[in-house]
Formats: C-alpha cells, sequence, structure tokens
C-alpha cells in the first residue's frame, strides 16, 4: 500500500511542510486531499486547544489530527467521525501505520477506484485509487465510481473492496465498469509533448465524436427544442465552446441559448424553473464550478444535459441525459481535442434541432477530412516558422466576430497557458473601444477569419491594427494583402470555429517549446480544477 499526491496549492505556499502526505502528532495516520476544507481554521483551533500541534499551513493537516482524536473507536469509525466534522468539498485517502487498510472517501471532489484482474481473482487483485483515471489507466482501465457521501475500504490482507455510504449508514454494492480507453491512448506514442499528440489526434477524433446514435441525437434536438429557457454552461475553453455554442444556435437553428460561465451561474438562479434546461460541457466532467452549477440548477428541477469526455465522471452521472464526446483520455493541461470534439457535438445538435441533421452531419464530416489534410507536417511546420519569428514578444491580441469571436478568447488562453505570453481575444468590433491603445509597432495580431457574412468587418479591424503598426497573421480561407503571414485554414462554413482554432493550438505549442516552456504542464494550473 503506498500513496503520492500532486498538491495544487489552496492553503500555503508549494513547499516540503506543506506537502502530502500529512500526519496526526503521532505519525500513525497519514491523508493526501484534494479540494478545500472550508471551516479548517474553526477545526484548528479546536485540536489545537486540545495539545494537537501543526506543521504545515494547509487544511489536510487537521484531517489526521481529526482523525487520532477518535482513534479509540477504531480507524474506520474514526474516519468517519473525523469526516463528519468537515465541510466544503473534498476526496481524501487515509492510511494508518498500524492496519492494513485505505480508507477514501469522496464529497465533492472526484475519487475512482481502478480494480485490476476483475473481483473475482481475489488472490491476484490490485486496488487503485485516484482522482483521474490516467493515473492508474497503465494497470486497469476497469473502475468503480465513488459517489458523494461515501467511503471506501481496501483491505490489504483480505485484498477486499467495501463501500459505505455515509449518510445512510449503510454498506453499498458498486458496479465494475469498462472505461473502454487502454494505455497505449495515454501515452506519447512517439510525440515530444502530450499536447502535440492530442493535436494530431484530431484527424480522427472529430469524426469520434460525430459518431452518434441518429435516435438520440434527435431526441436531444427535440429536448433542446422544447425546453423554455436554455442555457449553456461551461469554464475555460469548454466556456468558450458554450460561447460559440451560443452563435451556432442562433445563426443555425434560430434559437437563442444563453451561455453563463460556470462559476457565475448560480448567480442566475432566479432565471430558472423546471422547464429550464441546461447544457453543461467539460472535458473531465469533474470541474467544480460546473459541478456547482448543476447543484445550483437541480434545486430549481432544471434538467441536465452534459457534453463530456470521461464516461462516469460526476457530469455524467449526475446529468439527465448525457452526451460522451469520445476524444479519448486527454492528458495535456491544454485541451485542444476535447474543444474540436466538443465543438463538432454542438454544430451537429444546432442543425439537429433546426431539422437539418443530415445537412450538419456531411458539413462536418467533410470538416473532419479536411482537418485530417490539414494536420500534416508542411503544415506544421509553416506555423513553427512564425512561432520562431513572434516567440519573444511579450504581447498578441486576437480578433474574430460572430463564431469566431468565442475562437479568438479561446485562441488567447492557449497561448497564454503554455507559453505564457501575454494574449487576449476581442470581438473584432471593440477594438475601437479601447483595445487599439495596446498597438505597437509589430505587436502579432491574429486575425481569425471565415468565408461568412462578417468577414469583410473582421478584414476591416485588421487593416485598423496594421494602420497602427501591428503585424497581421490572417488564419483564413483566402490570402488577403493587409496579412503579413497568413495561416490557410479550408472553407467549411458553419464549423469554422473547428477548423480556425487549430493553427493556433499548433502555434500556442511551437512559442511554448520555443521559450522553454513545457507544454503539458503548465505552472500554476491543473488538468481538473476540482476546487471552487
Ligand atoms: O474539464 P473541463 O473541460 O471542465 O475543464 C475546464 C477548464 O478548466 C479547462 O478547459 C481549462 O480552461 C483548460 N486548461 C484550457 O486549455
Amino acid at each position: 500500500m503506498g500513496v503520492g499526491h500532486s498538491r495544487w496549492a489552496t492553503h500555503g505556499i508549494p513547499s516540503e511542510e506543506n506537502s502530502h502526505p500529512h500526519f496526526d502528532c503521532k505519525g500513525n495516520f497519514l491523508v493526501v486531499h484534494n479540494g478545500i476544507i472550508e471551516n479548517y481554521q474553526e477545526l484548528k483551533n479546536e485540536l489545537k486547544q486540545k495539545g494537537h500541534g501543526f506543521k504545515s499551513d494547509t487544511d489536510t493537516e487537521i484531517i489526521p489530527h481529526l482523525i487520532e482524536n477518535f482513534a479509540e473507536l477504531g480507524f474506520e469509525e474514526a474516519v468517519k467521525k473525523a469526516v463528519g466534522k468537515l465541510k466544503g468539498r473534498y476526496a481524501i485517502v487515509a492510511l494508518n501505520r498500524n492496519s492494513d487498510k485505505m480508507i477514501g472517501v469522496r464529497r465533492g471532489s472526484p475519487l475512482i477506484v481502478g480494480v485490476k484482474n476483475g473481483v473475482k481473482d481475489s488472490d491476484k487483485r490490485e486496488f487503485f485509487l485516484a482522482s483521474d483515471i490516467p493515473a492508474f489507466l497503465d494497470h486497469t482501465n476497469n473502475v468503480m465510481y465513488l459517489d458523494d457521501e461515501e467511503m471506501v475500504v481496501i483491505d490489504k490482507n483480505e485484498r477486499s473492496i467495501k463501500f459505505h455510504n455515509l449518510e445512510r449508514r449503510e454498506d453499498v454494492e458498486k458496479r465494475l465498469i469498462n472505461i473502454g480507453w487502454d494505455a497505449g491512448q495515454a501515452e506519447k506514442n512517439g510525440f515530444e509533448h502530450f499536447m502535440l499528440k492530442e493535436i494530431m489526434e484530431q484527424k480522427d477524433t472529430i469524426m469520434r465524436a460525430l459518431n452518434q446514435d441518429v435516435k438520440s441525437i434527435g431526441s436531444m434536438a427535440e429536448k433542446i427544442n422544447n425546453a423554455f429557457g436554455t442555457f449553456f454552461t461551461g469554464c475555460g475553453t469548454a466556456g468558450n465552446v458554450c460561447l460559440a455554442g451560443e452563435y451556432i444556435f442562433s445563426k443555425v437553428a434560430g434559437k437563442h441559448i444563453n451561455f453563463i460561465v460556470s462559476s457565475e451561474f448560480p448567480n442566475y438562479h432566479h432565471f430558472l424553473t423546471d422547464k429550464t434546461l441546461l447544457i453543461a460541457i467539460s472535458q473531465s466532467g469533474e470541474t467544480a464550478d460546473v459541478l456547482e452549477a448543476i447543484e445550483a440548477a437541480k434545486k430549481k428541477r432544471v434538467k441536465i444535459m452534459s457534453l463530456v469526455n470521461v464516461m462516469g465522471s460526476s457530469l455524467d452521472r449526475k446529468s439527465d441525459y448525457s452526451f460522451l464526446i469520445k476524444a479519448g483520455p486527454e492528458k495535456a493541461v491544454a485541451s485542444t481535442k476535447a474543444a474540436t470534439s466538443q465543438l463538432a457535438l454542438i454544430t451537429l445538435l444546432a442543425y439537429a434541432c433546426a431539422g437539418k441533421l443530415n445537412e450538419g452531419r456531411r458539413l462536418l464530416i467533410e470538416t473532419a477530412s479536411k482537418v485530417n489534410d490539414m494536420l500534416n507536417p508542411r503544415y506544421e511546420k509553416h506555423i513553427r516558422r512564425l512561432a520562431e519569428k513572434i516567440y519573444k514578444k511579450d504581447s498578441m491580441y486576437i480578433i474574430g466576430r460572430s463564431l469566431n469571436y468565442p475562437m479568438a478568447l479561446e485562441s488567447a488562453i492557449k497561448i497564454q497557458e503554455v507559453s505564457y505570453i501575454h494574449a487576449q481575444g476581442f470581438a473584432g468590433g471593440e477594438l475601437k473601444h479601447g483595445p487599439l491603445a495596446l498597438i505597437d509597432k509589430g505587436t502579432p495580431c491574429i486575425a481569425l477569419v471565415a468565408e461568412d457574412e462578417v468577414k469583410d468587418d473582421v478584414i476591416s479591424n485588421a487593416m485598423e491594427i496594421k494602420s497602427r503598426g501591428g503585424c497581421i497573421i490572417g488564419v483564413a480561407p483566402e490570402n488577403n494583402e493587409v496579412f503579413d503571414y497568413w495561416i490557410k485554414v479550408p472553407d467549411v462554413g458553419d464549423a469554422s470555429p473547428i477548423v480556425n482554432i487549430i493553427p493556433v493550438q499548433i502555434l500556442a505549442y511551437h512559442l511554448a517549446v520555443l521559450r522553454g516552456c513545457n507544454p503539458d504542464y503548465p505552472k500554476n494550473l491543473a488538468k481538473s480544477v476540482t476546487v471552487k
């Protein structure tokens, strides 16, 4: 038995003292923890008064001390009592030096059990506890999901596993689920970084996202059409996909859907009724802000539809209707293939809502095939050459309009998070209201252009930037005299967000590498953001 933990700092700086595991006074109980204990200060004061000493600034350290406090009840009961005192969202794993048991508890943060060699072959079986499946995918793809308020007790001697519901105070049975991913999918397979591998996988993943049961697309479209008030919610890249969805639904299906970023969604509860539909988009299905948004919606009896990559994730299980985007494991912190799969599926749903499912499917299949053509070494080299020209710049700006405005925002996230260059995305029309003041001689500005009704306006905005000294990088189906550097993308009509974001993903990747940054593990960020 052993534990390891990568800490994403919430309380106290990243330091050895603040690293997990944390121990009780005698070093008998140890705990690793993901999440935030909201009432830790109050509990810490109580424990200090009882004579417990603390070595770290973390909220986590109170947990082993609380277990120690109840130690005479036995390990399992002590953990139950200890977690009964905690407020907040968390997943913990606890060990006891004097016991052969490992105990996990989940409330709000993900905790998944991996089971190797099935449940029957008890002599050989091995168990893994992790917050995300790729952590143990090298060993097994058979999983059991803990729900909130559940505890798992793994006994090393008996090689047994037991689940207990802490609210109902009863043992519960779990199904063993094969998630269908294999370890190879979570390897770099010859690529230097996961980010580049995942960008290149878009040759297949968009097509896989479209491979949905026609009947369920139809019935989801009906639910969207019949809802009275529909919202999109998501965070970061998934949030930008939601905003693109807002435009796509308006343009293709004539349907008004509001996008609210998940961390703000609970503030919109006044507008929710039992006829509202909330469409949540998330790669991991474990983002705390998204889960809070759907909890707030559920309180008003809103129906939840989700687009999610990780099967069996909290969002998948908590949704009334859920679509898997089938992108396979996404390991790089920067979301790439998940984003384009989400865009493909949202576009397909919009066409289905407009009663034009076949037309939408044809467009997206053609788009997937054009993405396959785009992602060749020559194309990548062309973008790398651009990165070599601009990688020392401090700031970059990206403009787009209509469907490509959300992609300007998404381009900025990609560049910021992996290369640490200051990047900002704007709606082209907003430039004159402030951002133009930021343009200096040679400032790189990307214009995302499609063959649509706003093309001329975006080109005019690019001209305005150029007139003030900016260097224009055009991502567009056709070259234009305003472009200092042109990256060609196919003309795919309403699917333009998919093809326009891909070259920017490649550019962000190369900017990161040229600046000596590891694009897979950006500083200060985590792949799944499981804290508020
Ligand atoms: O797993 P999710 O899709 O819910 O994650 C949401 C964001 O945390 C995520 O998209 C984040 O913005 C990415 N690192 C961006 O590349």
